[in-house]
C-alpha cells in the first residue's frame, strides 16, 4: 500500500529490515534479494515446476462421452454442470481478490513474487473452465451466470466476497491498526482457507470420482492439475496468515479467533448446502453424508494449520483424495501418464 522507496542511498537492506506487510519506506519493495521469507520463494519455484496449459489436454473422449446418450444419468449431468458452473466464475473471483486486494497490502517482494505466479495460475484455471465448457458445447450463458442464478453458488461466492470490499476501500494506514489488520487477515482466510481450501473441494472430489470411473478424463486431468495448484495456493496463504500473526501478535486475540472459527464454520455449512443442491440423490458411491464428512475433515485440518482447535472430529472418507494431492504429480493419477515437466517443454501424450 506504500509507495516504493527509491532514492539515492548507500545504506543497503538486510533481512532484518524486512517485514511481511507495512514495510512503508523502510525497505525497497523492488528488492527481492536478500530473501527473508524462503518459504514464499520456494512456493514460487514449486508453482513454476508445475506449469501446465489447458489446451495441452485432449478433450476428445470427454466430448464423445458427453454426446453419448447412454453414459451419464440426468443426476450425473446435473452435478457435472453445477461443478463446472461454480468454478467458471470462482476462479476469476479469486484472481480479482488476489490482484486488487491482497497484492496491494502485501508489500514484501518474496511474497509478491509468489502472488504474481499465483495470479497467472488463476488465469490458467479460468482458461481451463472456459476450455472445458466450450469443448463440451455447454450453454455458456447458463454456466457463466450460475453464480447469480443458483442460490447455493451465489451464497458461497457472497460469503467469499463479504470481506473483500472493505480491503479494497482501505487506506495505507489502516493496516497499522489492529482492526484493519484483522479485516485483512479475515479476507485472507476467506480467500485461501475457505474458497481455495473448502469451497473448491466439494467440486474436486465429485469430478475426480468421475475420473476414477474413466469418465470425463480430460476434464479430470485438468481438475487434477488445478487441485495440485490450489493446494500450493492454500499452503502459501496459511503461511502468509501465520507470518502476519507472528509479526503482529496483538491481532490474534480471543474474540478474533472466535470470529475466524465461526467464519470457517459458516463456510462448511454453505458447502454442505451446495453439495445437497448438486447431488440430491447420490452418484458413483458419493452421497451428501460422505462429502459432508470430507468437508468437515478438511475444515479441521485448516483449523489446525491456523493454530485453532478442531471443530468436527470427522475422519477422511476419501483417502484416495490425499493420494491425488500428495502424489507430486510425477504421473497423472488416473492414467499413469508422465505429466511432470519444467517450463517450456512440450508434452507428448
Ligand atoms: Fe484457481
Ligand atoms: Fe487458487
Amino acid at each position: 500500500m506504500s509507495e516504493p522507496t527509491f532514492r539515492m542511498s548507500q545504506q543497503r537492506i538486510t533481512v532484518d529490515d524486512k517485514k511481511i506487510i507495512n514495510n512503508d519506506r523502510t525497505v525497497d519493495c523492488n528488492q527481492l534479494v536478500p530473501i527473508k521469507y524462503r518459504w514464499a520463494w520456494n512456493f514460487y519455484l514449486d508453482g513454476c515446476a508445475n506449469h501446465w496449459m489447458p489446451t495441452e489436454v485432449s478433450m476428445q473422449r470427454d466430448i464423445e462421452q458427453w454426446k453419448a446418450t447412454n453414459i451419464f444419468s440426468a443426476d450425473e449431468r446435473h452435478v457435472i454442470k453445477r461443478v463446472l458452473g461454480f468454478f467458471a466464475t470462482a476462479e476469476t473471483l479469486v484472481g480479482n481478490n488476489l490482484v486488487l486486494a491482497v497484492y496491494r497490502c502485501v508489500d514484501n517482494p518474496e511474497c509478491r513474487q509468489y502472488l504474481l505466479r499465483q495470479a497467472f495460475e488463476e488465469a490458467i484455471h479460468v482458461h481451463a473452465f472456459q476450455y472445458i465448457v466450450q469443448s463440451l458445447g455447454l450453454d455458456e450463458g447458463e454456466m457463466f451466470n450460475m453464480y447469480r442464478e443458483v442460490e447455493a453458488i451465489y451464497e458461497k461466492d457472497s460469503h467469499a466476497m463479504s470481506c473483500t470490499s472493505s480491503v479494497l476501500e482501505m487506506n495505507p494506514d489502516d493496516l497499522k491498526t489492529k482492526e484493519g489488520l484483522q479485516t485483512f487477515i479475515k479476507n485472507l482466510v476467506g480467500l485461501y482457507v475457505i474458497t481455495e481450501g473448502i469451497f473448491f473441494y466439494g467440486g474436486f472430489v465429485t469430478m475426480l470420482s468421475f475420473g476414477r470411473h474413466n469418465h470425463m478424463p480430460g476434464t479430470c486431468e485438468q481438475i487434477q492439475y488445478i487441485l495440485r495448484d490450489e493446494s500450493i495456493h492454500m499452503n502459501f496463504g496459511i503461511e502468509l496468515i501465520n507470518a502476519i500473526v507472528d509479526e503482529n501478535p496483538q491481532v490474534w486475540e480471543e474474540a478474533f479467533k472466535a470470529d475466524i472459527t465461526e467464519f470457517i464454520k459458516s463456510a462448511v455449512s454453505l458447502e454442505q448446502a451446495y453439495i445437497a443442491e448438486c447431488l440430491p440423490n447420490g452418484i458413483l458411491g458419493l452421497n451428501q453424508q460422505l462429502i459432508q464428512e470430507y468437508i468437515q475433515y478438511l475444515a479441521d485440518r485448516r483449523y489446525e494449520r491456523l493454530r485453532l482447535p478442531k471443530m468436527y472430529g470427522s475422519s477422511n472418507p476419501f483417502p484416495w483424495m490425499s493420494e491425488v494431492i500428495d502424489l507430486k504429480k510425477e504421473k497423472n493419477f488416473f492414467e499413469s501418464r508422465v505429466t511432470e515437466y519444467q517450463t517450456g517443454g512440450a508434452l507428448e501424450w
